[in-house]
């Protein structure tokens, strides 16, 4: 909470005293404090207030010998009051000092307390720690924002944002901003739309990111672009994720890969190293790429603060006596596996437990293998162990890892399939085991995705990042042969497991932006109907450019160490997107729907209202 107060120093700076400036050099002085009760103390006689603003806290203290009125105004305040206090700097008695607070050689002696307005009992209370319902603290924001810790989080998103603004400027980045009332752009998710009252039936989507705005700012010769940008998605709402959200946007021309990653990652090493509470696990960030995260972390959002990597033993079990492995191998696919350290103790209904996640990530079972040490070598506790010769299980163990003691656990399924069930279950068995090193923050690159996935549900190509994404030169053949192998120009900045942020060298020509489109699956009439903007804009001089954007609230979020990206925003929305503080969403009156010529058929369950 702590910050210079130069305010009282410069034009337009406050005019009062902050309650968290005074020191012991101070004693003496006369000081006006405005602030909140935070805590009251009556010791019959003396009555002691706890002043509190943003800046910190100050004792005040009402003698009736000294002041008989402001002691009856501190007779009858109570907690969250907003006061004024006039009085004096007076250093504690002997002994009374409180070393744990910043202010705490001093107090305030008052001469008078001004009530400038009375709170009511509160919801919760703003002076403790104690967990209180997330509800209730989204419907009273404003006092949930008081607390200490929230306070702490929205500053230091103030600072953070600060501080990349201080680092792009000194490299040439134009803040600008793009509008919000914009055409449907295809990031991945639902738009959020906004009707027209001037052209019945047709719709503004709010932007899902400024991603289009920002390449067309290139070819308008920005060469170097950012904004600190409001993002909106309609989606599945989970810890880390927000209907709207914050992006720190940005574009350059005239670079490669190599220019972008070095950028972002000087960036984010020195705000780490500056506002982190804890040291980065390594610099420069490890690369890797988008198989090899699959592969050895089954996620392209590794987790690297600890080990327990997965690996491939499929051909180690290609002729296994046990079918289910061999069949699996035989029918392309592949056995991976991973070995929990001192784990071969688990319990029966451990064992339950991680075949329970395996199923529910779409494993079709789970084979465990617990590792020990029998009549001089190594031998196995296991429902299938039977099916297993002793060559497989010793490559296997050597494989991943394992040695007695510990637990094996293995998936034959695809390779998508396989890669997922055992990343999850390694992130399962990270924080069971306590593998995770809370004491780091570990970053990676993810590089070179794949440039689509197929949507089976659509039956279609669709791009991995965002159709944008150049294709690797060497890969640009196979477009059209082999879509599947075709890596994209992409990456993703990781830390301690959750993606930060992506970002792409773009397409710039309008051939390569149409193939590209024709690829997913759209037709030249709708091309032209949904790009036909920006296919235009790159017949007309588009440089080369690529670019990036990383989630603020994610950022701040881990900077803070909180695990929910709502602690770090001052107003979010709640996990069915509802802001109840201000009760939305909410009906529209008949007028206003009239107006935008839109009639509301209602499903057949009424809808609970935003505030309920
Ligand atoms: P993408 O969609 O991957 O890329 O988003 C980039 C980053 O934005 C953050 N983010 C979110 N944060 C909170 N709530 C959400 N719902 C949410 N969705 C995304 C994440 C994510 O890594 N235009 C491209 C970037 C580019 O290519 O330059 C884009 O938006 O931190
Ligand atoms: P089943 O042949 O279905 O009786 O399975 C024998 C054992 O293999 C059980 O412990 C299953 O959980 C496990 N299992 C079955 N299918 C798979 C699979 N695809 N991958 C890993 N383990 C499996």
């Amino acid at each position: 909470m702590q910050e210079p107060t130069t305010g009282q120093r410069v034009p337009g700076g406050r005019s009062y005293t902050t309650c968290g400036e005074l020191r012991l050099a101070d004693a003496g002085r006369r000081v006006t404090l405005k602030g909140w009760v935070h805590r009251r103390r009556d010791h019959g006689g003396l009555i002691f207030l706890d002043l509190r603003d943003r800046y910190g806290i100050t004792q005040v203290v009402a003698n009736p010998e000294h002041s008989p009125e402001a002691h009856a105004v501190a007779d009858r305040v109570r907690s969250e009051y907003v006061l004024a206090v006039h009085g004096q700097v007076v250093p504690r008695p002997e002994g009374t000092a409180n070393p744990s607070m910043a202010t705490g050689d001093i107090e305030v002696l008052a001469d008078a307390i001004e009530v400038l307005n009375p709170a009511k009992p509160l919801p919760f209370p703003i002076h403790e720690e104690a967990p209180v319902d997330e509800a209730l603290r989204l419907e009273f924001r404003y006092l949930d924002l008081r607390r200490p810790r929230m306070q702490r989080n929205i500053l230091l998103r103030h600072q953070v944002i600060r501080f990349i603004r201080e680092y792009l400027d000194a490299r040439d980045f134009v803040e600008i901003e793009t509008p919000m009332l914009i055409k449907s752009t295809p990031e991945g998710a639902r738009d959020y739309v906004v009707p027209s009252r001037i052209f019945p039936g047709q719709f503004y989507a709010l932007p899902q990111s400024p991603q289009q705005l920002k390449q067309l700012l290139m070819v308008a010769g920005f060469d170097r672009y950012y904004q600190i940008a409001r993002c909106m998605r309609d989606e599945d709402l989970r810890a880390d994720r927000q209907p709207e959200f914050t992006q720190l946007d940005l574009e350059m021309s005239f670079v490669d890969m190599e220019d972008i990653l070095t950028l972002i990652e000087g960036l984010y090493t020195e705000l780490f190293e500056r506002f982190a509470t804890k040291p980065l696990q390594q610099k420069p960030f490890p690369r890797l790429t988008f198989a090899e995260a699959m592969l050895r972390y089954g996620s392209d959002k590794p987790d690297l603060r600890f080990g327990l990597e997965i690996s491939d033993v499929s051909e180690l079990v290609a002729e296994s006596q046990f079918s289910v492995f061999r069949n699996a191998v035989a029918q392309g696919g592949v056995v991976r596996g991973l070995a929990a350290p001192g784990f071969a103790s688990a319990t029966r209904s451990q064992l339950d437990g991680l075949t329970e996640i395996a199923r529910s990530f779409g494993a079709k079972g789970l084979v465990w293998l617990a590792l020990q040490h029998e009549n001089g070598q190594l031998s196995a506790r296991s429902p299938v162990a039977k099916y297993l010769s002793q060559t497989e299980l010793e490559s296997m163990a050597a494989r991943l890892g394992g040695k007695p003691g510990d637990l094996l656990l293995l998936v034959a399924d695809q390779p998508d399939v396989a890669a997922n069930v055992l990343g999850r279950l390694r992130l399962h068995l990270g924080r069971e085991l306590k593998l995770i090193n809370e004491h780091v923050h570990a970053f990676c690159w993810v590089v070179d995705p794949p440039l689509f996935e197929w949507n089976d549900e659509e039956g279609r190509w669709e791009a991995m990042h965002h159709p944008f994404t150049a294709p690797r030169d060497e890969d640009v053949p196979l477009l059209e042969s082999a879509p599947n192998h075709v890596r994209a120009k992409a990456y993703d900045l990781v830390a301690d497991g959750y993606e930060l942020g992506t970002g792409s060298i773009r397409i710039h020509q309008r051939d390569v932006q149409n193939a590209i489109f024709r690829i997913m699956g759209y037709d030249q009439p709708e091309i032209e109907r949904r790009f036909g903007h920006l296919l235009r804009a790159f017949e007309y001089g588009a440089p080369p450019h690529g670019g990036m954007a990383p989630g603020i609230d994610r950022t701040v979020m881990i900077l803070a160490g909180e695990d929910s990206i709502r602690d770090v925003i001052a107003f979010p929305k709640n996990q069915r997107a509802q802001d109840l503080m201000l009760g939305a969403p909410s009906p529209l009156d008949d007028r206003q729907l009239r107006e935008l010529h839109i009639q509301v058929v209602l499903p057949e369950e009424e809808h609970t209202p935003a505030r309920s």
